[in-house]
């Protein structure tokens, strides 16, 4: 047994699965097992989170608990007293050992594997076949356009990524191969292939998919790095999009040149979509001979104010990195998946996006894999599909330490985040007409890193809203009710505590869309890393903060897409002028260093010589821990005490009176 800092006790709670893997929790003995082991990212089953369902229902095989309340339904007295229990409402009071009765896959994420079949099989170019695909249980498989999945290559056992090129309403599910000599995939679409064939695919994968904005786009495509950005223009094409956006399509040679029909096609409806191609070739037939780079100029970048999405092979993804930097532009977001193929045939080079002084026929780097293939990611290349959200934090001054990816150091490894440098814009004006008086770089970051997780999160939102289960709308909402006991009001009771919990809420969503990436993408925002650093001494949160979890969920239960859109923008922005007020606080020299937060709440306090000192000091603690302030001095100083305090949020008065006479004692009590 532990004690933490606030007087209760812990225990370990050891949870072992049927499959024989056993997994520990630490548990508070004020919280439930089963809310315990949410936090701790296990999901056990759950349901009503009442004692009323006993889905949920365990065996203790050791230890002392509070059973907590239940109706005999769900736990029956005899069942009771030969040891079951239910976790949603058990409260432990020693060390337990509890069975399970689930396997510990069920609180991971797996994706899902499709099985279906080969209707199309069509040859665009020597170098390149589209195939198309149609599985019985289409309604059930939701993606994002840029995702990508894993197929199974017919007669092997080994699997390929391919992107989606059709947009995700889209019924029949297509892609784009090129195709190389001895390739698993080449092999099989050149000899075996023909239409009827069952064929399978693990997925969706990846983090590289067109966010919800309506900032102007850049769209560059690589070879059969089309796919990805075929899907997004469709994608936009099917909303009626009015989002500027150009597009780019390069090649290393005619024969690699495909589906501009297509481009043509998806682009017709969109006013403000321009889009070009060019080969690399110097004997190409095209009107454009060269990179990518030569075909995006500066009335592209919008002065930075742009997404830039690219796929393509990394000598491309750096060769654009460049070109943009040397511009002296910083594009808002840089997301990138990077492929190479494996052993490419002598005139497939993979270079359409390389420097001029590249040739563009130079073979790639040998792959670590034995097997050659056609579209097989770089080392490390589907694992470092990126997004750079900017300013970077790697180059912005951060108070204090680093903030660290939320899941350790593989997550900033998976997920790549790339540099631009630094820049300050003023954070201007909330709904609220909040504003902080000065630029500041650290607030721009944090706005940047609440942007990023709203646009992965409304991603996560198209993945599983309506297919989430009763199980898992379950423990998503026991994730959001966590977070309330942290938060009265606008105050924070316990900072550090409702960041933990925030963080488990936030995770889950990621973690229920069953991609892996997403979730880490999400992690390696390191939001949490941000919040534990800015929040370490806050007091004050939006009031909706964690009550729009909560919302949230109700949204997802009721399958309310539009207004669980609606929310998450929301909190975003709920998010972010909190972590700003914070920050803004943490700046001025003058706060208090250590609070008890709630100690005068509701609590009138008179201070006396406020305007300066030790008077302004007590006056700025008993602010921070929930006092309504009367400030006394002579001095008019005391009035920008005041202001000070009522700018971070507490209630204060400034009364310029001397105490010593009757008259000024008159003054602060008729006040
Ligand atoms: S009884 Fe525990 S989830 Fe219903």
């Amino acid at each position: 047994m532990t004690v933490n800092d606030i007087d209760v006790a812990t225990h370990r709670v050891a949870l072992s699965f049927e499959d024989g893997v056993t997994r520990f929790v630490t548990c508070r003995e004020d919280q439930t097992v089963a809310d315990a082991s949410y936090r701790q990212r296990i999901n056990i089953p759950l349901d009503c989170r009442d004692g009323a369902c006993g889905t949920c229902k365990a065996f203790c095989e050791s230890g002392r608990y509070d059973g907590g309340t239940y109706i005999d339904d769900a736990l029956s007295q005899d069942e009771a007293d030969r040891g079951f229990v239910l976790p949603c409402s058990m409260r432990p009071r020693s060390d337990l050992v509890l069975q399970v009765a689930s396997t510990s896959e069920v609180a991971k994420t797996r994706a899902t594997t499709y099985a279906g079949t080969l209707v199309g099989l069509e040859r665009l170019s020597r170098t390149t076949v589209e195939i198309a695909v149609e599985i019985p249980n289409r309604g059930e498989l939701a993606f994002l356009p840029g995702q990508y999945v894993n197929i199974a290559v017919p007669g092997t056992d080994v699997s390929r990524s391919y992107s989606f090129s059709n947009a995700p309403h889209e019924e029949r599910l297509t892609f784009l191969v090129k195709l190389t000599p001895g390739g698993a995939m080449s092999t099989y679409l050149d000899e075996r292939a023909a239409v009827g064939d069952a064929l399978s695919f693990t997925g969706p994968n990846g983090s590289f998919f067109l966010r919800e904005t309506d900032r102007p786009v850049l769209l560059l495509a690589g070879g059969t790095g089309l796919a990805p950005v075929l899907s997004m223009v469709r994608t936009l094409s099917a909303a009626s999009s009015e989002r500027h956006a150009h597009l780019v399509y390069g090649v290393s040679t005619d024969e690699d040149l495909v589906a501009l029909d297509q481009i043509e096609r998806a682009a017709a409806g969109l006013a403000n979509l321009t889009w070009d191609h060019c080969v690399a070739d110097p004997d190409s037939t095209a009107a454009n001979k060269g990179y990518v780079t030569s075909l995006f100029g500066p009335e592209h970048l919008h002065d930075g104010d742009v997404a830039i999405y690219l796929c393509g092979p990394p000598p491309m993804v750096e060769a654009v990195r460049t070109h943009v930097s040397q511009g002296g532009v910083e594009p808002t977001g840089f997301y990138y998946e990077k492929f190479a193929l494996a052993a490419p045939a002598a005139d497939a080079g993979s270079t359409a996006g390389a420097p001029e002084s590249s040739e563009p026929d130079r073979p790639n780097p040998p792959e670590p894999e034995p097997d050659p293939e056609e579209l097989l990611p770089a080392p490390g290349a589907r694992a470092i599909a990126g997004q750079t959200i900017l300013p970077a934090a790697d180059t912005l001054p951060w108070a204090g330490p680093r903030p660290a990816a939320d899941d350790g150091g593989s997550a900033r490894r998976i997920v790549k985040q790339v540099v631009f440098g630094p820049s300050e814009v003023s954070a201007g004006p909330t709904d609220d007409g909040y504003q902080i008086g000065e630029e500041h770089p650290d607030v721009q970051s944090s706005d940047a890193v609440f942007e990023a997780r709203q646009a992965l999160e409304l991603g996560a939102l198209e993945l599983t809203i309506g297919r989430l289960g009763s199980q898992q709308l379950a423990g998503y909402r026991l994730l959001a009710e966590s977070t309330l006991p942290y938060v009265r009001g606008d105050r924070f009771l316990d900072a550090q505590a409702y960041t933990e919990a925030n963080a488990a809420f936030h995770d889950y969503l990621f973690a229920q869309t069953r991609n892996a990436h997403l979730l880490q993408a999400y992690q390696a925002l390191g939001v949490k890393g941000r919040m534990e650093e800015a929040l370490r001494t806050a007091t004050w949160c939006h009031p909706r903060c964690a009550t729009d979890h909560v919302e949230i969920v109700e949204a997802f239960e009721a399958g309310d897409r539009d207004r669980a859109r609606r929310l998450i923008a929301d909190h975003a922005e709920r998010s972010k002028l909190t972590m700003r007020r914070a920050m803004a606080g943490t700046s001025r020299s003058t706060r208090p260093a250590h609070v008890s937060p709630g100690r005068f709440d509701d609590t009138l306090v008179v201070v006396t010589g406020a305007a300066q000192g030790i008077g302004a000091q007590v006056a700025r603690r008993i602010g921070a821990e929930g006092g309504l302030l009367v400030l006394a001095d002579r001095s008019e100083l005391v009035a920008e005490v005041a202001d000070e305090l009522r700018a971070d949020g507490h209630e204060a008065l400034a009364v310029t009176c001397d105490l010593e006479t009757w008259q000024g004692a008159e003054e602060l009590t008729r006040r």
